[in-house]
């Protein structure tokens, strides 16, 4: 738990299974009911945060090294921690973050074949400079081919990971599924259905855990 009286919600899933859509759903329906909600999101989630998301969203795809990649994701997670995320639980606020550490454990930690275990040093790091893990785990999962073709279709600037094809998406699910299965913090919700359906899941698993 990242502290405070709050509850640390993240979203978790391959690019266009419909993670920031559901966020923000989340965030109205709970607001609704009337909690404090902080959406926010990864790479960013404040100012220093948003800054390094330039440096590694946009440009070359071959612009950083895997290494590189991994401080550059955990310097904007300590800054979002710092400036954005603690803060917000300790007014006791839901925090709603648009992916966290897990998505650095898959897109950096099995990606590339370099040799290198990239995970073990992505989990050496996280222990180091984060520490914390969120209370609930939303996994919204989807065929990578549904999810390929979401996230083309709405590409803009961001490229450098969306490029990637449906392959290594199709890796990346069932990394995030392996992940739910080891870490009891995980919800898989099913994400090939209208996003009203998706929602109601969603907010279920929500009111489960801030019961
Ligand atoms: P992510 O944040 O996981 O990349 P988004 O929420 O941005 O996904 O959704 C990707 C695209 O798919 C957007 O254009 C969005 O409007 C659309 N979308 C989101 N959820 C659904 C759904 N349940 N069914 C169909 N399209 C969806
Ligand atoms: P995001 O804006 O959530 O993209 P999408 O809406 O397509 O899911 O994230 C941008 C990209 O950043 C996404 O392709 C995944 C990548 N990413 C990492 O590679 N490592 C990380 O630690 C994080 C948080 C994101």
């Amino acid at each position: 738990m990242a502290g405070g009286s709050g509850l640390f919600i993240s979203f978790e899933g391959i690019d266009g299974s419909g993670k920031s859509t559901q966020a923000r759903l989340l965030a109205e329906a709970l607001r609704a009911k009337g909690r404090s909600v902080v959406l926010t999101r990864e790479p960013g989630g404040s100012a220093g945060a948003e800054d390094i998301r330039r440096l590694v969203l946009e440009g070359d795809p071959d612009r950083w090294s895997p290494e590189t990649e991994i401080l550059l994701f955990t310097a904007a997670r300590r800054d979002h921690l710092e400036k954005t995320i603690r803060p917000a639980l300790s007014r006791g606020d839901v925090v709603i973050t648009d992916r966290f550490a897990d998505s650095t454990r898959m897109y950096q930690g099995i990606r590339r074949g370099t040799g290198a275990d990239l995970r073990a040093m992505v989990d050496d790091l996280h222990s180091r400079m984060i520490g914390v893990e969120p209370d609930l785990t939303l996994l919204i999962d989807i065929d990578a081919t549904t999810g390929h073709s979401r996230a083309v279709a709405r590409a803009g600037a961001e490229q450098r990971f969306e490029d990637m094809g449906s392959a290594m998406q199709a890796r990346m699910r069932e990394g995030f599924l392996q992940l739910a299965a080891q870490f009891p913090r995980f919800t898989v919700i099913d994400g090939a259905r209208s996003p009203e359906a998706v929602a109601a899941d969603v907010l279920a698993t929500t009111l489960a855990k801030l019961a």
